[in-house]
């Protein structure tokens, strides 16, 4: 289920990160972003269908934005710079999608997202968070790991590439 409003009060993550939930309102956001992340993005389409799927939900982590003199432009201004997307249903969800804008990686929005899911799927009785990650993805897989993600399967030629043989997508899980 898809959260129907935002809530304004999220508590703070890293540098001044903020995680809200996701509407049907934020799919066309959702999925610029989508783009700036992943090299076959997502339209809003595809991303609605998404959050259509049982037991679906959103996160989105914004920054407060500033002003080039490095001030606040004002207090609620935030810039979006990343989100996960879920599903799933009885005790298991999935990750099913995840990004940090490039020019805001490394700030802990990732892990903030990824905390913020567990935070939430913990309340609804789940039990395993689980998802697949490409195994040419170093990035991701070291955050996986950072975040005590295990890998428990492998598909081998799962993820086709332009230009290059396919890749395998490893099945990760970390119990909650
Ligand atoms: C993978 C991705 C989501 C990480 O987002 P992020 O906000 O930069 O991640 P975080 O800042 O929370 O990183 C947490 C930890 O993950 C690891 N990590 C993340 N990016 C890394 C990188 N480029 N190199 C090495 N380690 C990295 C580090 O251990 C990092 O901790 P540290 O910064 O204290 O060393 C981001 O690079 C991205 O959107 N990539 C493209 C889309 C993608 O691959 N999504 C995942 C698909 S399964």
């Amino acid at each position: 289920m898809v959260e129907r409003s935002a809530p304004s009060d999220a508590p703070m993550a890293n540098d001044g990160i903020r995680l809200q939930g996701v509407t049907f309102a934020h799919c066309a956001l959702l999925a610029r972003l989508h783009g700036l992340c992943f090299e076959d993005g997502w339209n809003s389409a595809t991303v609605a269908q998404v959050l259509r799927l049982a037991g679906a939900f959103g996160l989105l982590a914004t920054i407060p934005e500033h002003h080039r003199d490095g001030g606040p432009v004002t207090f609620d201004a935030q810039t979006p710079i990343g989100f996960a997307l879920v599903a799933g249903v009885l005790d298991e969800r999935e990750l099913l999608s995840l990004g940090v804008v490039p020019a805001y990686r490394r700030r802990g929005a990732a892990s903030a997202l990824i905390e913020g899911v567990v935070e939430r799927v913990r309340g609804e009785g789940v039990t395993r968070l689980f998802l697949e990650v490409a195994e040419d993805n170093d990035e991701a897989r070291r955050l996986y790991a950072s975040l005590g993600f295990e890998q428990i399967g492998r598909r081998p030629g799962y993820y086709s590439r332009r230009n290059e043989p396919a890749v395998a997508a490893l099945t990760l899980a970390r119990p909650l």
